[in-house]
């Protein structure tokens, strides 16, 4: 896809469509008045007689309206003026690209961007009209025989400022926007990709690829026998289950002098969650191919941030193992010994998210970070609590919360805090060993990360819990590429 911007009348344009926006209750846009006004009242006596009331989820294709230069013009319903906001605002960008997409147009001049959207500037209307768009687009076919992609594809869209001055803003805009959906699509691809294929290794493969195409960034892997021989205890009674071997993957990215403190991203790269010896109930375990959501994320990030060249120094970790049953597997009542030298009594096999991490996390301390970011598919009880709406968040460091919080709020991809308070670390207790990796049924998603925190003393650590926000169920079963705009937020405002 191609984007650009530009500042022009509606009625002027020389392309195949363009798209204005129409208020309930069948009130005209700016750009909509403007074409009504050329065509002597063409708009208006269609919006009286009814064909469209405004209501989001509405569009209307229309071919040769009279004074105009364009093929067609296409209006689409924003529902309530009042209620224009950040995700109505994305919503009609969607439908407005479906409809051309499938409806011929190949090239759109899109005059919604000029629409007033509370509290926000043109710079993030236009980054979000490309998000929008390429989250419309996102297809995922490569495992069907026949291609579902449509004949005439939108090729190229052209986003329209009110202003000559706001040109150099909008096409920032859109290549951050590009870089974000690139990041989302990656991220994508990877966690919808089926788990006998997408292994450790293939994790791995992905990595060294990404060093290969660009040489501010190196790779480094660490395979079973290494991580073993470090002392990754915990790492290894997850991974040596499986005959698929774990892998720790190290990317790293250098966009700023080298004595600038790095970002640490941390992703879960369970590459599929059996339960291991605790095995999962068999409804819908097809879906534990997402509980590499977390890698998947980070590694979409990584990208977004090296495609926009980002002034920064940035390391991806990715925690990756195959959690199976299996004569060799780890079971219930096993007490392993960390990198850290904490020992952990393994009550759950299932809990083999911490386990991986708290392994990773020790062993990023040797990068002296800025900050630590830890990214995971972690508990159940984080979509009970928070939906798939809010990634649940929990920190040992309020600004780093903060920051985080907002770059949700402004990337439209949000999180929610949860408290670490020192009193929920006592359901970790163990009778046998420094702690137990089961914290009871109550506060799961905070005792969760209070395992990690065990492991994080050492610098400023965020944790994003994404298990209700990495993916949809149901008809709409995928991977949503979040956290990728949030953490890309989160970099992007620390360049600045
Ligand atoms: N990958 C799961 C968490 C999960 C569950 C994510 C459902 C998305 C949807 C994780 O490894 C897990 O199994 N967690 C357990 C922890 C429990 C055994 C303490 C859970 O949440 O039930
Ligand atoms: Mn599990
Ligand atoms: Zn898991």
């Amino acid at each position: 896809m191609e984007f650009s911007v530009k500042s022009g009348n509606p009625e002027k344009q020389r392309t195949a469509c363009v798209v204005v926006g129409v208020f309930e209750s069948r009130k005209l846009s700016q750009a909509g008045e403007q074409i009504d006004e050329v065509s002597e009242g063409y708009l208006s006596n269609l919006l009286r007689r009814g064909d469209l009331e405004g209501k989001m989820g509405q569009a209307l294709l229309l071919h040769n309206v009279p004074n105009t230069l364009a093929d067609r013009v296409l209006l689409v319903g924003c529902g309530k003026e009042r209620d224009f906001t950040d995700k109505p605002y994305e919503k009609v960008i969607a439908k407005a690209i479906s409809t051309l997409n499938e409806t011929g147009s190949m090239e759109a001049v899109c005059f919604l961007s000029e629409l007033n959207v509370k509290g926000r500037d043109t710079h993030w209307k236009i980054r979000h009209a490309v998000e929008s768009t390429e989250n419309t687009l996102y297809n995922f076919d490569e495992y069907k025989s026949k291609s579902e992609a449509p004949r005439r594809p939108v090729k190229k869209l052209i986003f329209n400022v009110t202003s000559r001055k706001d040109l150099s803003d909008g096409e920032q805009a859109i290549i951050e926007g590009i870089a974000i959906s690139k990041g989302a699509h990656k991220a994508r691809d990877l966690a919808n990709a089926p788990p006998n294929i997408l292994t450790p290794a293939y994790l791995a493969e992905q990595a060294k690829l990404l060093a290969i195409d660009n040489d501010k960034v190196d790779c480094q892997i660490l395979d079973q026998a290494t991580i073993k021989e470090m002392g990754m205890g915990a790492f290894i009674a997850v991974a040596q289950g499986s005959d698929n071997e774990g892998k720790l993957i190290v990317l790293n990215y250098k966009g700023a002098d080298s004595d600038k403190k790095p970002i640490v991203l941390v992703g879960k790269g369970i590459t599929f969650d059996s339960g291991g010896i605790s095995l999962k109930p068999g409804d819908r375990m097809d879906e534990m191919k997402y509980d590499m959501g977390g890698a998947a994320g980070v590694f979409g990030a990584f990208v977004a941030v090296t495609e926009m060249s980002l002034k920064v120094n940035l390391i991806m970790v990715i925690a990756a193992a195959e959690n199976m049953p299996s004569a060799k597997a780890c079971r219930p009542g096993d007490i392993v010994t960390t990198l850290s030298g904490q020992t952990v009594e393994i009550l759950n096999t299932d809990a083999e998210g911490r386990l991986v991490l708290c392994d990773a996390l020790t062993y990023v301390e040797r990068f002296d970070p800025a900050v630590v970011i830890d990214v995971a598919t972690l508990t159940g009880a984080c979509v009970i609590a928070l939906g798939n709406q809010a990634s649940g968040l929990l920190s040992n460091h309020n600004p780093l919360a903060h920051d985080l919080l907002n770059a949700g709020e402004l990337s439209g991809d949000r999180a929610w805090r949860l408290p670490l308070w020192e009193e929920y670390q006592e359901q970790l207790q163990s009778n046998f060993a420094d702690m137990s990796n089961l914290g009871g049924r109550e506060a799961g998603t905070i005792t969760a990360a209070c395992f990690l925190s065990r492991y994080t003393k050492k610098y400023h650590w965020a944790h994003l819990d994404i298990a209700g926000t990495a993916w949809l169920s149901g008809k709409q079963k995928g991977s949503t590429g979040r956290p990728v705009p949030l953490l890309t937020q989160y970099i992007l405002t620390q360049c600045e």
